[in-house]
């Protein structure tokens, strides 16, 4: 089965550690889409999604503190998205769990939510890695 969401190296940050996450998180997210199109049962589906979710917001801690030691300015305003984001994907678990939405409405939800954060926020810090 093709990958869900494909790894590009333009997504890298050139931190080691934050960009090993980000390929984690779409590691991650790939295992869910092939476990939902091969028919696992909705338990386990539930399980890799709770621990994407975990491993997700350990990475924000971890990315802020990477922030924190090379004094990233937009340190404020990316910890607000962090907060925004853990928010949308616990909301938009509610409403797959209450049926609003399907398991690919999820997935899609899911593709779009990372890959938006790493584009749009992410690749700020970049700019500022560079920089110092
Ligand atoms: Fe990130």
């Amino acid at each position: 089965m093709e990958d869900f969401v494909v790894w590009l190296s333009s997504y890298c940050l050139g931190n080691s550690k934050i960009d090993r996450q980000h390929q984690e998180l779409v590691k991650m997210l790939n295992f869910l889409h092939y476990k939902i199109c091969s028919g696992c049962p909705n338990k386990i589906i539930d399980e890799i999604l709770i621990k994407l979710i975990n491993y997700a917001e350990n990475h924000f801690r971890d990315e802020e503190e990477l922030m924190k030691i090379i004094n990233y300015p937009n340190l404020p305003r990316h910890q607000k998205e962090h907060e925004r984001l853990v928010i949308e994907v616990f909301e938009f678990k509610r409403r797959y769990e209450q049926k609003q939405v399907s398991k690919y409405d999820l997935l899609d939800f899911l593709r779009n939510w990372l890959i938006n954060h790493i584009l749009d926020q992410d690749l700020d810090i970049k700019r500022w890695l560079n920089t110092t």
